[in-house]
């Protein structure tokens, strides 16, 4: 088993992923919210890459059951349901619902990654049980990491390491790029407090300042679920939905 992690998407182009098994993990706050969203009964939830996509496809959308859901500057789009928070994601709005989510960073990582055979969204939420999914499965990974209008950023970084540390729990040499192995050190290093160092970073100083300080709380939640959200044709949705995926678990 192999272990690779970008530390940006733009480190890698679409035809990179073709073929490989790939964990895009945005903590603020793409990954954390499809992770709520989904465990909140939501049908299933389309990530786009522009909110002119968004609009175009929500055109299709009738009987109230598709929402859109986002932000630009972490602040809701004007004409959409719902921001990107996952406060936004309760039960009673999104039981049952299609979601598009258009995001900063986050949904456009996941769309740069969509030839991959295996792709996953994790964040601090899901990161056991996406760690053991991913040891069953024993193919080589890629963790992306959607950054921070195109660079690196210690939250998802951290969020890596932990990830990789926890699938060496169950299986020991595995094979760690260069890039893995700074992320073990760096989750190491800041990763103690999770609350504490989200809210110290560049974007949780940011949602802070705009009013969204719920938010870091809420995505700091360690193992608060067991989702593997899949994405499949342009969509992502939990393994029920999706019989074909061999969980292991
Ligand atoms: C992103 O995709 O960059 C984020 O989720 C942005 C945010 O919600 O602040």
């Amino acid at each position: 088993m192999k272990i690779h992690t970008l530390f940006s998407p733009l480190n890698a182009d679409e035809l990179y992923f073709t073929g490989r098994t790939t964990v895009v993990i945005d903590v603020l706050r793409a990954t954390s919210t499809i992770d709520t969203a989904l465990s909140n009964g939501a049908k299933e939830i389309i990530p786009v890459d522009s909110v002119e996509f968004a609009m175009k496809i929500s055109g299709n959308a009738f009987g109230g059951q598709t929402l859109i859901g986002g932000e630009r500057n972490t602040k809701k789009i004007d004409g959409f349901h719902l921001g990107n928070s996952p406060l936004d994601y309760s039960v009673e709005k999104v039981s049952g619902k299609s979601i598009i989510l258009f995001t900063t960073n986050g949904s456009k990582a996941i769309v740069r990654a969509k030839f991959s055979e295996n792709l996953h969204t994790c964040s601090f939420l899901n990161l056991s049980a996406m760690a053991e999914y991913l040891y069953n499965l024993g193919n080589e990974v890629t963790i992306l990491c959607a950054g921070f209008n195109g660079m690196f950023c210690l939250e998802d970084t951290i969020c890596a390491g932990k990830l990789i540390t926890e699938i060496e729990k169950f299986k020991e040499n595995i094979e760690l790029t260069d890039a893995s192995k700074a992320s073990i050190s760096l989750s190491k290093s800041f990763g103690r407090g999770i609350k504490k160092m989200l809210s110290e970073t560049q974007h949780g100083k940011l949602l802070i300042e705009n009013g969204f300080e719920d938010d870091i709380e809420a995505c700091s939640q360690s193992n608060s679920s067991s989702s593997i959200p899949f994405y499949r044709s342009g969509v992502i949705k939990l393994p029920k939905e999706n019989p074909e995926v061999k969980t292991g678990l």
